[in-house]
């Protein structure tokens, strides 16, 4: 058995591990060991992803674990997906797939990786440390806010290596004026033919604010008539 970096066609294999767990309830975990991903998910990220395999006497190559590590901003990383098949657990090979993650953050000039988890006791053993959740920056609340357990049944804790914390807390949602921001870049007005410019985003605005609020108004409001 052997770790490596996951491939296109592990992909089915990685999906089965996964969502296994996250079906799988007992009385500590009564939403599942961890969160399904889907299939466009994990080819979409398939290279954040390390996979335990084996190699049958045909030559065949069996996915008996993951692991995945995704960068999200400068110094930000989250470890996650982490998945061993019952058959090989308590060998070591979690542990391993933690420490090609974290490897793989170093290499790459990630500091703080976090993972959000309801195995504290795992984590804790390789050095990650429980840290307000509240710390990490919103916009990595995403995954959170499309799990069944969002704020009515989470289970899970922010831990991160070595307790280290996040350097931003805001991570703007670049983006969300992208129409109006390449209209402006074009030196176009929008089809109905008004700027959908905000105050703070407006050429020669000096008011100040963040990105995914445009400044004085929520996301994606309608232009003003
Ligand atoms: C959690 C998981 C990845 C651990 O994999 P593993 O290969 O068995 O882990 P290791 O063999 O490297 O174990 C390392 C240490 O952690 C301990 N450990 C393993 N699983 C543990 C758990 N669920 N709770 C507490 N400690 C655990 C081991 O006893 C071992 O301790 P030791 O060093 O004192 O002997 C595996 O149990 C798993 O896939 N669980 C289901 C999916 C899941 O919960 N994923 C994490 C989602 S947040």
């Amino acid at each position: 058995m052997h770790l490596r970096k996951a491939k296109n066609g592990d992909v089915p294999q990685i999906r089965a591990l996964i969502n296994e767990m996250a079906a799988r309830t007992d009385e500590d975990h009564k939403h599942g060991h961890m969160l399904p991903r889907s299939l466009t998910e994990l080819y979409e990220h398939i290279r954040d992803y390390t996979v335990l395999v084996s190699r049958n006497d045909g030559g065949d190559e069996r996915v008996l674990g993951c692991c995945a590590l995704e960068s999200q901003w400068e110094e930000l990383a989250e470890l996650k997906a982490l998945a061993v098949h019952d058959i090989v657990q308590g060998q070591g090979w979690g542990t391993m797939l933690v420490e090609a993650a974290l490897e793989e953050a170093a290499n790459i000039g990630v500091e703080c990786i976090y993972t959000l988890t309801n195995k504290m006791e795992f984590f804790e053993k390789l050095d990650f440390w429980p840290i307000n959740m509240r710390e990490l920056p919103q916009r990595v609340w995403s995954e959170c806010t499309n799990c069944p357990k969002f704020m009515v049944a989470c289970d899970e804790v922010a831990m991160t290596y070595q307790g280290r914390h996040p350097k931003q807390t805001f991570i703007p949602a670049v983006g969300v004026n992208a129409p109006a921001a390449a209209h402006a870049a074009l030196g176009l007005l929008p089809a109905n033919g008004q700027s959908v410019l905000s105050p703070a985003t407006a050429p020669g605005s000096t008011a100040q604010g963040p990105m995914n609020t445009n400044g004085h108004e929520p996301p994606f409001a309608p232009p003003k008539q």
